[in-house]
């Protein structure tokens, strides 16, 4: 029997510190108003500053192997995605790794900023299923307060910190659970519409994040869309056979868009933009965690996760969990 990649635990962490719209117009000329009416979102959570990623990517893969019935000793893979590491070496997943105690196998980072997630998912897939891995934590985290820059109103208001993992196993006996297609891309012509103007060959500084907002939100809404059809088409499925929507939330304006253009029941979409704004690559498993936990998304559900980031990178997951 084929090897599938099941999906056997989620879990999230959100950094204590809350900061509402109204603390972020003390700062920057700004109003809540218009942060929620451009974009959803309300509040954010914000890293303490003794808290790396790893901090936070651990946390949630704690939660995530609770919620498996999985010891760190079960785990032979860790991929973090993010875009902000604890350092620029080592990969931030091999401290993970050491942290959580997991002794066996390989552990690296994914860059693939806000889309991070999609990417890290169908990787470790593709290491399932080649029996290349028996059990991987597949990790969204990001502590993107620490590259935005606080005195640009245009972008400090949409970012926040958190991180979201789940456990995937590879099983013969999975029936129609797994992960079941994927879709990824890359633009690099894209590149200057969302970056951050730091790095260690070009500048050897982090840098601040610079974004083209209003030319991300079209691109946003056409890939997503495309990205979605695409991971559905492969997997001869329907998007009205879709149970839930989880994308990254950027921005209410574009799940809203990406909804109406492929005409999806609101209903459908999980949103926790509002309180967590956006977490990069930590939005996705930390929004499919939340409707989880509260019992909207079910064993045997059928899941499409969905994003799109800095590069620019897109791309789908499709998943029976
Ligand atoms: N408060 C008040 N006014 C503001 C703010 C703010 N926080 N930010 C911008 N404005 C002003 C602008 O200065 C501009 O003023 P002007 O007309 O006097 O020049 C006006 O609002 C309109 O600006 P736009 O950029 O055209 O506003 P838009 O409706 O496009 O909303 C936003 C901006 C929210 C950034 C939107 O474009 C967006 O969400 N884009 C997508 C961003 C995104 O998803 N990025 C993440 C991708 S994932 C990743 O990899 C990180």
């Amino acid at each position: 029997m084929a090897l599938r990649s099941v999906l056997t635990g989620v879990g999230s962490y959100l950094p204590e510190r809350v900061v509402t719209n109204a603390e972020l117009a003390k700062r920057v000329d700004t109003s809540d108003e218009w942060i929620v009416e451009r974009t959803g979102i309300r509040e954010r959570h914000i890293a303490a500053d003794d808290q790396r990623t790893s901090d936070l990517a651990c946390e949630a893969s704690v939660k995530a192997l609770q919620a498996a019935g999985r010891d760190a000793k079960d785990i032979d893979l860790v991929i973090v995605a993010t875009a902000t590491p604890d350092l620029t070496f080592p990969a931030t997943a091999a401290r993970v790794q050491a942290e959580l105690g997991v002794t066996q196998g390989a552990a690296f980072d994914l860059q693939a900023v806000c889309s991070g997630f999609v990417f890290a998912l169908a990787t470790a897939d593709n290491f399932l299923v080649r029996g290349q891995a028996k059990a991987a934590l597949v990790i969204g985290a990001e502590t993107f307060s620490r590259i935005v820059d606080w005195e640009d109103r245009g972008t400090c208001v949409l970012f926040g910190d958190g991180a979201g993992a789940v456990v995937i196993e590879a099983r013969e006996d999975a029936g129609d659970r797994g992960v079941i297609s994927t879709f990824l891309r890359t633009d690099g012509r894209m590149h200057d519409l969302l970056y951050v103007d730091g790095g260690p060959s070009q500048t050897q500084s982090v840098g601040k994040l610079k974004m083209v907002g209003n030319a991300v939100f079209r691109q946003a809404v056409e890939h997503i869309s495309g990205a979605m059809l695409e991971a559905c088409a492969r997997a001869n499925v329907a998007l009205d056979e879709v149970d839930w929507f989880v994308p990254h939330q950027a921005n209410q304006r574009i799940l809203d868009g990406v909804s109406r253009k492929l005409g999806i029941d609101v209903d459908k979409v999980v949103s926790t933009v509002a309180l967590h704004g956006n977490t990069s690559a930590a939005s996705v498993p930390l929004a499919l965690d939340v409707a989880t936990r509260d019992g909207r998304i079910k064993k045997g559900d059928l899941v499409l996760m969905e994003a799109l980031g800095g590069g620019l990178t897109w791309g789908a997951a499709l998943v029976r969990v």
